[in-house]
Parts: structure tokens; C-alpha cells; sequence
């Protein structure tokens, strides 16, 4: 597993904490309730998905309290990132509903989606950034043309998002200048200068090399800790297990376990995500 310190995020700061204590998930589940109104941020019900003729979601249902982290897990193929994509409605379920703080993306329709998907920071493994601009300009552009910032005040928010990376330093380089684990924390900064309510991860550190999957992992640990909610694709399961209170785990297009790091991984537990993970170690070592 990647050595990740749960304690403090690579700026050393920690601008989002709630409470000041060092997060775990015992702790973010204290606060999970959305206290406000006592139902969950993110509720996908009864979801299902064909494509190419292929039923690839079946029936997938799931809740994510507010400050939640839930790490979705599961073989090659088995739908993890086709269930992203209906969550954020990129790829409009066939069946089931997908409701954000109370909004139904459907009832939104075609004219408002936009602003629904807005709430949602979108995480992949391959960065999707701007070559030909600098990290501040990455984060900012969105800012501007987005939320209609003017120039200023998004590169001021920009240099606050990198920080928060730890890459105040880099502001000015552009992506080539960049390794691979600053390049992903770019774009977490840049997804959460969109200050969204909702978090999807589709394996953030897959595209990384091995010693620099930890920087990555601790600025998404820092975030968890600061109570975003986040649905996170990753098979990194050994710094996973310390940041969710639930697993889910997911084959053929279905949620076919879910609960928490100890019932799932526990010796002896002869469930599928146990040895769905020890496969993995073997194969990686970690
Ligand atoms: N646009 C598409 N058309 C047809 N099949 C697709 C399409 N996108 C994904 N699939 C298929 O859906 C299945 C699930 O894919 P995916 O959600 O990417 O799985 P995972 O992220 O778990 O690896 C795979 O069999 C894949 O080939
Ligand atoms: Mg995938």
C-alpha cells in the first residue's frame, strides 16, 4: 500500500476541516446525516443502463450522506465508471432516478441539466487538463467561463484552490511541466473551485506511477477530512478502507455486496471484495 498520511494534506493546511479533529471515518460518520433536512445528498435509485445492445447497469441503487465517502470497487468492465456517468448524468440512465439535495436530475430536463451537473466535480484517471495553459489557468478558466467570474478574482480563487494541493509553486507551469500526481491534483483544484456538492472519482491514481500515488491520495484524504462527499472508483483499498464506512462492490453491472472495510475485508469473511482485493495485491504488491 502507498505510505498516505492521513493527518495532514501536502500544503500542511487543512481549510476545510469542520471540526479541527483528525478526520477518520468514524468521525465524518458523527456528521453524515444532512442535518438540515435528514436525507441523504445523493440517492440513485433503481438505475439501469444498456448500451451497445448490453445491459451494463442492473438495478444499481445507492445513498451518500452528506460528508460521505463510499469507494466503489469491482472487476474490469463490471460498470464502475458507466455508473459515474449516469450519477452525473453525462449518460442519462434508461431506467431509475438520480436525485442530488433533493433535485431529481430528470425532472430537471434537457434545458436545466447543465446546472445540475455543475454541482458535480468530475475526477478522472487521465487529468483532462489544458496543455497550452499554466495550472492557474486551468483552474481559472473554468471560473470564468463557467460561473462567469471575471479574470481576476478567478485566478486569486485559482492560487487558493492550488494551495490547498500544495502547489502554490507550480501556478505557472503548464501541464508538460508537471508529473503525473501534480497534474491530478490540478484538477482537483480546479473541480473544487466549482465548489460542488458531490465528488465522483473514477480511479484517480491508475494513471500514475507508483510514487506518485500517495500525494494524490492525501490531497483526496484532506477532502474527505474537510467533509466532502465523494463516490470514489479506486482498487487503492488499503487508504480507501481508513476513509469510507461503506464498500461497494460491483460485477456484471450489479451491486453485488456492500458494507463496511471490517464485514467486507475482515479475515475470514469470505466475501467477494476479499478476494476480489487479495487477487489485487498479489498482483501488485500492495
Ligand atoms: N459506449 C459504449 N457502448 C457499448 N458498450 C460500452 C460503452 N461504454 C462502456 N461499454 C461497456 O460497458 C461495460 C462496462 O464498462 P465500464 O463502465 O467502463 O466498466 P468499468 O469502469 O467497471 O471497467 C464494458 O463491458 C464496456 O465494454
Ligand atoms: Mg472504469
Amino acid at each position: 500500500m502507498s505510505n498516505v498520511n492521513l493527518q495532514s494534506g501536502p500544503s500542511g493546511r487543512d481549510n476545510n476541516s469542520q471540526d479541527g479533529a483528525g478526520a477518520d471515518a468514524g468521525a465524518r460518520n458523527s456528521r453524515t446525516a444532512n442535518a438540515r433536512t435528514g436525507r441523504p445528498l445523493l440517492e440513485v435509485r433503481n438505475v439501469s443502463k444498456s448500451l451497445g445492445g448490453k445491459l451494463i447497469l442492473d438495478d444499481v441503487s445507492l445513498s451518500l450522506d452528506k460528508g460521505q465517502l463510499k469507494v466503489l470497487i469491482g472487476p474490469s468492465g463490471s460498470g464502475k465508471s458507466t455508473l459515474l456517468q449516469c450519477v452525473h448524468f453525462l449518460t442519462p440512465p434508461d431506467k431509475g432516478e438520480v436525485v442530488l439535495d433533493g433535485q431529481s436530475a430528470r425532472e430537471m430536463g434537457q434545458k436545466n441539466i447543465c446546472a445540475f451537473r455543475q454541482e458535480i466535480g468530475m475526477i478522472f484517471q487521465d487529468f483532462n487538463l489544458f496543455d497550452h495553459l499554466t495550472a492557474r489557468d486551468n483552474v481559472a478558466i473554468a471560473l470564468r467561463k463557467v460561473k462567469g467570474q471575471p479574470k481576476t478574482a478567478a485566478r486569486v480563487r485559482a492560487m487558493d484552490e492550488l494551495e490547498r494541493v500544495g502547489l502554490a509553486d507550480k501556478a505557472g507551469l503548464y501541464p508538460a511541466q508537471l508529473s503525473g500526481g501534480q497534474k491530478q491534483r490540478v484538477s482537483i483544484a480546479r473541480a473544487m473551485a466549482m465548489e460542488p456538492k458531490l465528488m465522483l472519482l473514477d480511479e484517480p491514481t491508475s494513471a500514475l506511477d507508483p510514487e506518485l500515488i500517495g500525494e494524490v491520495l492525501n490531497v483526496i484524504a484532506n477532502l474527505a477530512r474537510g467533509g466532502m462527499t465523494m463516490l470514489m472508483v479506486t482498487h487503492q483499498i488499503g487508504f480507501a478502507q481508513h476513509l469510507t464506512n461503506e464498500i461497494l462492490f460491483m460485477e456484471e453491472g450489479r451491486i453485488i455486496e456492500r458494507g463496511t472495510p471490517g464485514d467486507l475485508l475482515g479475515e475470514n469473511s469470505g466475501s467477494r471484495t476479499a478476494l476480489f482485493c487479495s487477487r489485487l495485491t498479489e498482483l501488485t504488491g500492495r
